[in-house]
Formats: structure tokens, C-alpha cells, sequence
């Protein structure tokens, strides 16, 4: 086990923390890179059906390590793989659940939202305050908080530097769920528990479905959601799910 990213598992949920508290998990590349290396190895084991990643009550993150930014160059940025990292995180097939409690700041912010979740304590602040450092979010969040939440508030997040508390969050739809303060990872990992009892064929074209809808045409996205129907309707778990229904027990499902 690696000392920045902590790793456990409950049954068929991989929790995942970032732990570099004295920097508030800022994201240094060594802690990206047990990150990466940490995800992807999840992700090739079959047994784990969704993954929680988290940081701590304090902080997700704080943004990328801003001490090793202040000493890259931009052609450093360029040859330091950093765009592979999140390029890898979003290729991950497993589903991701964000527990999110504290700063969710910059490069933070952006980790969660590449999750297909995010579910945040009440004390939960997200916030890109990347313009007051002279730079922009790099990984993602000029791009997904638009998505998001729409142009004015990214607007105003990504310029000002406001932060969002976690009530806004969920009403502007960059949160799933808002939580009280103690319930931050209990109730990740209760949402990931409850992904990683569905069919995992089936999850996994959802999700694929569900990230189209940002990359297409609603023509195109309900295509591609059709064939992606018919793959799962061929596999053995649509017919254990639904025989299972039909003689009135829990499916038992096999992610074939
Ligand atoms: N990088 C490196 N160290 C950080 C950090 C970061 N992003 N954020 C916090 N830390 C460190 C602090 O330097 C401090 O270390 P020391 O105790 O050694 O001084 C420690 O974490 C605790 O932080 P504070 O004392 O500042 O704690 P606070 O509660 O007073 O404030 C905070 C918390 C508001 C989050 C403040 O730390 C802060 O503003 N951090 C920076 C947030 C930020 O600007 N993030 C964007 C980074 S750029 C980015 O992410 C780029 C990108 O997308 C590509």
C-alpha cells in the first residue's frame, strides 16, 4: 500500500483516499501518479465493480501542487505526462463515485468531476481558483463545470473565484447528493455498493451512454445508445437479470 493513495476494499467497492494531509491532498505528480497506477489496477480487477475516491473531512483536494507548478516550465507541463494521467482516469471503464468533504479546489475540483458522481458533505466548497494564481484549469474545468452547471455560474466560479458551497452545487447539478458532515464517505461508499450490485455489462455501457451525451448530437447519442442496448441485451446478465425478476429473486450476476 502506497503512503499517498490509501487503498481498501468492502466486498466489490475499492475506496480510494488521497493522503497528503499536510497539503490538503494537493496533487503532486507522485500523488497522480500512485493515483493512476492505483485506479488502473482497480480497474483491470474484475471483482470491483465501483470504485470510491476520496480525500479527507478536510480536504478532497486543494488543487494541483502549486509549489511544483511555481518550479515547471511549460514545456515541462508539455513532457510530464500530465495530460495521459487524467486522459487514463477518464478512460477508466469501473464506476466512480467522488466522496467529497472540504476544499474541492483547481486540479481537486477537476478530479472529481472526471468521477461519474459526486457526492459531497454539507462543508463541501468547490471552486477553480486558478485565475488568482496568473493561470487556468488545465485538466478539465473550464470544460465539465460549463456542463455542468451552465456558462453563468461557470463563468462566474471560473473568473471570480467564488466557491460553491455543496448546497449550490446540487442545485446548479454538478452534485448528485449533499450529505451531513459525518456521512461524507459512508454514504459514497452506500451509493457505490448500490452500483456495484447491478449488472456490470449493463453499468458499463451506461456509463459509456450517459458520458456521450456530452461528446454528441442527440441523434448520434441515441444511436449509439440503441446498439449499446442490443450489446447488453445480449449478454448473460440481461438474462440473469431478467429471469431473475421474473421467478422473483435477487439476480446473481456474472459481468458476462
Ligand atoms: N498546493 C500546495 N500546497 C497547498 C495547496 C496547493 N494547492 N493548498 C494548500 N496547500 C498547503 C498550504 O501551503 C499549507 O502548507 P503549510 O502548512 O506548509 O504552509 C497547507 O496546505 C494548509 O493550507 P493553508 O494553511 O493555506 O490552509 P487554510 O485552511 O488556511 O486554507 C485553502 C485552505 C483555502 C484551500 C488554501 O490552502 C488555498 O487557497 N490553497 C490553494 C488553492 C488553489 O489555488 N488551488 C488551485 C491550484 S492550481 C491548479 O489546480 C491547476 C490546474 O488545475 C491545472
Amino acid at each position: 500500500m502506497s503512503e499517498l493513495v490509501l487503498t481498501d476494499r468492502d466486498g466489490a467497492v475499492a475506496v480510494v483516499l488521497l493522503n497528503r494531509p499536510e497539503a490538503l491532498n494537493a496533487l503532486s505528480d507522485e500523488l497522480m501518479d500512485e493515483l493512476v497506477q492505483t485506479l488502473a489496477e482497480l480497474d483491470r480487477d474484475e471483482s470491483v465493480r465501483a470504485i470510491v475516491l476520496g480525500g479527507s473531512e478536510r480536504a478532497f483536494a486543494a488543487g494541483a501542487d502549486i509549489g511544483e507548478l511555481a518550479q515547471t516550465s511549460a514545456i515541462g507541463l508539455y513532457y510530464q505526462h500530465r495530460v495521459e494521467r487524467w486522459d487514463a482516469i477518464r478512460g477508466l471503464w469501473t464506476p466512480l463515485v467522488a466522496a467529497v468533504s472540504g476544499y474541492c479546489l483547481g486540479g481537486g475540483c477537476e478530479l472529481a468531476m472526471s468521477c461519474d458522481l459526486i457526492v459531497a458533505s454539507e462543508t463541501a466548497e468547490f471552486g477553480q481558483p486558478e485565475t488568482g494564481l496568473g493561470i487556468i484549469p488545465g485538466a478539465g474545468g473550464t470544460q465539465r463545470l460549463t456542463r455542468a452547471v451552465g456558462k453563468a455560474l461557470a463563468m462566474d466560479v471560473i473568473l471570480s473565484g467564488r466557491r460553491l458551497s455543496a448546497r449550490e452545487a446540487l442545485q446548479a447539478g454538478l452534485v448528485a447528493r449533499v450529505v451531513a458532515r459525518e456521512a461524507w464517505l459512508e454514504e459514497a461508499k452506500r451509493v457505490a455498493r448500490e452500483i456495484a450490485e447491478k449488472g456490470p455489462v449493463a453499468t458499463r455501457l451506461a456509463k459509456e451512454s450517459v458520458d456521450r451525451a456530452h461528446e454528441t448530437t442527440l441523434s448520434a447519442g441515441l444511436e449509439a445508445e440503441r446498439r449499446a442496448l442490443y450489446l447488453a441485451f445480449a449478454s448473460e446478465d440481461a438474462h440473469e437479470g431478467l429471469t431473475a425478476f421474473t421467478e422473483k429473486r435477487k439476480p446473481e450476476f456474472k459481468g458476462r
